[in-house]
């Protein structure tokens, strides 16, 4: 296998959790990042399930991420162990990005690149889909699985792209409404 690029949207930002060559900031045009998708294995439970990000088709918006090149040698082994981690209705995507982070390309286009991220669709049986943004924060304050705490997912996403000087209004918006109300545990 070529040293494949693999893009990180959610908590591959913060753990890849794996062996890579280079990690670089990138963009995806096209797609939008929400919480649509529902965690029943990591950050929440059967029955009670948190919210993790997914990406959606969004003709003129993109999604600020991290590409990381994997190691020719380790990349079907890195492929497989997160074929398994993800397989809570996730699935391979191929897309194409552009490499550079915000302050790096100040609005231009980035380096284009191919590249392979994971990504669930409606069609998934723990696909959420849209709420307001108020009922997200609500449902991410009161789940925890065995990942940890749903609030701790968004929070530390929030913070990696804020890092990066990414925006993503709608992570923004569900950050802010954590950080207001913080303290108490989750139900
Ligand atoms: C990620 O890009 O961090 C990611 C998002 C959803 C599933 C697996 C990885």
């Amino acid at each position: 296998m070529r040293a494949p690029w693999i893009f990180g949207y959610g908590s591959l930002i913060w753990r890849p959790a794996f062996q890579f060559q280079e990690r670089r900031p990138a963009r995806l045009r096209g797609y939008a990042r929400r919480f649509w998708q529902g965690s029943t294995d990591h950050r929440g439970r059967p029955g009670a399930p948190g919210r993790v990000v997914t990406l959606v088709a969004a003709p003129d918006q993109h999604c600020w991420g991290i590409a990381y090149r994997l190691d020719a040698g380790t990349a079907a082994e890195v492929f497989a162990a997160l074929d398994h981690r993800e397989r809570g209705g996730y699935e391979r995507l191929e897309v194409r990005l552009q490499l550079g982070g915000p302050a790096e390309t100040q609005g231009g286009e980035g380096e284009p690149i191919e590249a392979i991220c994971y990504a669930a669709g409606p069609s998934n049986e723990d696909y959420l889909g849209e709420a307001s943004c108020e009922a997200i924060a609500a449902q991410v304050r009161r789940s925890v699985g065995p990942s940890g705490r749903n609030d701790e997912y968004v929070l530390r996403l929030a913070e990696a792209l804020e890092q990066m000087q990414a925006e993503d209004a709608h992570v923004q918006e569900i950050a802010s409404r954590l950080r207001g109300r913080r303290g108490g545990p989750p139900a």
